[in-house]
């Protein structure tokens, strides 16, 4: 089947780039984004495109190019469905925070009110996406929904698990390392190979993968697991490291270079954030506890003790570099959100280490190039319940990096924005209480340059 129409529900981090790439690359396809969220579809559509709701290097241009061409923004998710033959389902799938599988498993409330929205309005066959990332064996759900409650037409599944990273969103899409599409192989041929179409006008053909559905939704799973999994066990070793001398740079490098191991993320921090390596791994301890696999589940749930370990030694560091309070001290966080090159700031390791301090009575200054006030206090009060006046009690946000770190006892870099390299790190020296700490939480410094400007000045993984 030719596919002249698609809409994509939820204009999210993942909704938003994906379908922009689509409509620039199939400019004979209308591409419609919906969402519920007017505040960020009127973003979407604002005027001056570098006001778009997600902060991606590239993506406002694209944006700009296919925009009221073949791309469209609204809040009408009724009209979308019913104009579009192919379906994707974008929506968040957070962890449940009450009930059956609390703080583990995924919530999949908005995908099946989506089903249930789709069922209802769908007047022809559909051909229905999963785009967010699910637990394996959701695709059986939303057919049943579908099938049910539908008004008698037909539903195809297909499982399409988005792989781009944040910050890199735009890149990702254009030259994928591979695009995974998953279908009841016997039953779903025709619609996987009219997906399999639209990302041939820019994918090369080798690079589209099919599978079967529970293998798609699995993989996607997999991957976030292993990933993670990577850069909890670099962060376990640089606490050894910290403690014999060695230097996990050096040690990232040397197993890098054996090609089975390979060198990418293998770069330790003060721990993983982001909306989907916790999400995922926690989904998937519930899942191979469900089918009471406890080595599985326990095997997959240390990478998440070992993250959360990693942001709580970094936070108690701190105190304790500080002889052992913080009371009433300025800390200045250079980054708040959970990666460079994004706005985004779920999970981030800045808000577990910001909790920490806070607990110990500190002051945080808070200067991030694209995070607002408003999202870093959202951030806490979600985290901690705790009320707005606490909160501008114990924190104020920046927009001048300088001035954030004026007058501290300390700075901690909790994300690696290329700028914080370039700063004039005599200028803050000289301008900060003494003895000056700098606790590196990305390694993104020149130790011996920061030590010979007078710096207290601590890495993660290295005793320099
Ligand atoms: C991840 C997956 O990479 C992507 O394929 C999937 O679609 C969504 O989840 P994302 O969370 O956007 O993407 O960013 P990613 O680059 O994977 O980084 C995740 C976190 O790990 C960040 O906080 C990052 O700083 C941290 N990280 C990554 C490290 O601490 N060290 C590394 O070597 C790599
Ligand atoms: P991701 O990072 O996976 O893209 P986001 O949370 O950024 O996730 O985006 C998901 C979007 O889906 C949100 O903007 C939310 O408002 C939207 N959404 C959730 N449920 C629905 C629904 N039933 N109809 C339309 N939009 C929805």
């Amino acid at each position: 089947m030719k596919i002249t129409s698609i809409c994509c529900i939820g204009a999210g981090y993942v909704g938003g780039p994906t379908m922009a790439i689509i409509a620039q690359k199939c400019p004979h396809i209308k591409v419609t984004v919906v969402d519920l969220n007017v505040e960020r579809i009127a973003a979407w559509n604002d005027k001056d495109v570098t006001n778009i709701p997600i902060y991606e290097p590239g993506l406002s241009d694209l944006v700009a190019e296919a925009r009221g061409r073949n791309l469209f923004f609204s809040t009408d998710v009724e009209k979308a469905i019913d104009e579009a033959q192919m379906i994707f389902i974008s929506v968040n799938t957070p962890t449940k925070t009450y009930g059956l599988g609390k703080g583990m498993a995924a919530d999949l409330k908005y995908i099946e009110l989506c089903a249930r929205q789709i069922a209802s309005v769908a007047k022809d066959n559909k051909i229905v996406v999963e785009k967010s990332t699910l637990p394996v064996r959701t695709a059986e759900a939303i057919k049943n929904i579908l099938d049910n409650t539908g008004n008698g037409v037909q539903f195809q599944i297909l499982s399409n698990p988005e792989f781009l990273a944040e910050g890199t969103a735009v890149q990702d899409l254009l030259f994928p390392d591979r695009v995974l599409i998953g279908g009841n192989l016997e039953g779903e041929r025709e619609a996987l190979d009219s997906l399999v179409e639209i990302y041939a006008n820019w994918v090369p053909k080798e690079r589209i993968l099919t599978t079967n559905l529970w293998s798609s939704e699995l993989s996607k799973l997999t991957a976030n697991a292993f990933l993670a999994q990577r850069v909890s066990s670099i962060n376990a070793m640089s606490e050894l490291c910290e403690k014999t001398g060695a230097d996990v740079n050096e040690l990232s490098r040397a197993i890098g270079m054996d090609s089975r191991i390979g060198p990418k993320f293998l770069k330790a921090s003060v721990g993983f954030g982001g909306s989907c390596f916790q999400k995922d791994i926690l989904n998937l301890v519930y899942i191979a506890k469900s089918y009471g696999l406890n080595e599985v589940a326990d095997y997959w749930e240390q990478v998440v003790i070992m993250n959360d370990h990693q942001k709580r030694r970094f936070a108690s560091t701190i105190v304790q570099t500080l002889y052992n309070t913080v009371s009433g001290k300025k800390i200045a966080f250079l980054g708040w959100a959970f990666k460079k090159d994004t706005n985004d700031t779920r999970e981030s390791a800045a808000i577990n280490v910001c909790d920490y301090l806070l607990h110990e009575q500190a002051h945080i200054a808070v200067y991030d190039p694209q995070v607002k006030e408003k999202k870093v206090f959202n951030d806490l009060q979600y985290l901690d319940s705790r009320s707005l006046e606490e909160i501008e009690k114990g924190i104020t946000v920046f927009e001048d990096p300088y001035e954030a770190c004026k007058d501290a006892h300390a700075i901690a870099i909790l994300t690696e924005w290329d700028e914080f390299k370039a700063y004039d790190w005599e200028k803050i020296y000289d301008n900060m209480q003494k003895p000056a700490f700098v606790f590196d939480g990305r390694n993104v410094l020149d130790a011996k340059k920061m030590v010979s400007l007078g710096f207290v000045y601590s890495a993660i993984g290295s005793t320099n």
